[in-house]
């Protein structure tokens, strides 16, 4: 599979993840609210390739030229949870005295490193996870999508999936559907189909009755932004996943590259969370399924405490 985000004709190319699974399409970004237009409707989304979309946009709005380090700050302040996406734009506008090719080819580096850092991070989870539990072939639980489409290529928690599965250990993957944008069920199963790896799409609030009915062996999620003391911010649905796993003694497992951790925060509790839209919620495909002006609460992560986590683990191995 080509890249998710890459850099072609001196413009950003992504996988439009809008149009998954029904349309495979990239789309072409040329300008700074181009960009920022793509991360706040999720054509581009999963903390890794935020990261690179912001190493990206620096990239873009230098060889622009005009205010970079306020294009900059617009494009880091696109998507407030995930610390990757500024993590990537400070990183690139660190090479901006060097003039825009040199931002350019940081940009372009911290798209090489991604793979790699995943692959790593996702190849010590496999270990961690094939210590905790010890069953074989493994049934797996994933939520939202941390897979090759939220990363450059690869995938973090779904790369644990990817490396478990070379080695013939997978027998399926239970996939949270995910709501309310349904990244599980139109993005992980769509990888999943692809890989051909078995799976089968559940809605969210089936994850604990599948924990009861002992068929789960281990949680394997991704993150968006990792606090000092081990908590860990993920897709809205995690913690509940969490408290789950917990009381049915069963692994949770979260998997990142480094540059998820943002040791400046002492705990989860200072994590900004992302509200989105009420349509999100009251409107499906366009019809209402909420009376008209229902209020809503539509928080896009939650905050897993570190004491219901088996593991983070990244490229260097387990954290904390
Ligand atoms: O709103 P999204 O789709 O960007 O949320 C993504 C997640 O919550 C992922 O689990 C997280 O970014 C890790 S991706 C490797």
């Amino acid at each position: 599979m080509r890249r998710t985000i890459d850099w072609a004709d001196d413009a950003i190319v992504i996988i439009d993840q809008c149009a998954l699974p029904a349309e495979f399409r990239t789309l072409t970004l040329r300008t700074a609210d181009e960009l920022i237009g793509a991360i706040r409707r999720l054509a581009v989304r999963g903390a890794p390739a935020l990261g690179a979309a912001g190493a990206l946009g620096v990239a873009l709005v230098a060889r622009a030229g005009g205010d970079v380090v306020a294009e900059a700050a617009r494009i880091a302040a696109a998507r407030p949870t995930a610390v990757n996406l500024s993590w990537g734009v400070e990183r690139a506008l660190a090479k901006l005295g060097d003039g825009a090719d040199a931002v350019l080819m940081e940009a372009l580096a911290v798209l090489d490193e991604d793979e790699e850092l995943n692959r790593t991070a996702s190849a010590h989870a496999a270990e961690v996870v094939l210590a905790a539990c010890p069953r074989r072939p493994l049934r797996l639980l994933s939520h939202c999508n941390a897979g090759s489409l939220a990363t450059v290529a690869w995938g973090s928690a779904l790369g644990v999936v990817w490396h478990l599965a070379e080695r013939e250990l997978v027998e399926s993957v239970l996939v949270d559907e995910t709501r309310p944008l349904l990244q599980g069920a139109r993005l992980t199963a769509w990888e999943l189909e692809r890989a051909g790896v078995p799976y089968r799409v559940q809605p969210d609030g089936a994850a604990a009755a599948a924990m009861a009915r002992g068929m789960v062996d281990c949680v394997l999620v991704g993150a968006d932004r990792i606090a000092a003391n081990g908590d860990v911010a993920n897709k809205i649905g995690t913690y509940g996943l969490a408290i789950a796993a917990a009381h049915h003694g069963v692994p949770f497992v979260v998997v990142a590259p480094s540059s998820t951790v943002d040791s400046s925060l002492a705990s989860g509790a200072e994590i900004v969370i992302e509200e989105r839209d009420a349509t999100e919620l009251t409107e499906f495909g366009g019809t209402a399924v909420a009376p008209a002006g229902a209020a809503v609460f539509n928080p896009a992560f939650d905050v897993t405490p570190a004491a219901l986590i088996t593991a983070v683990v990244t490229e260097h191995g387990r954290f904390g």
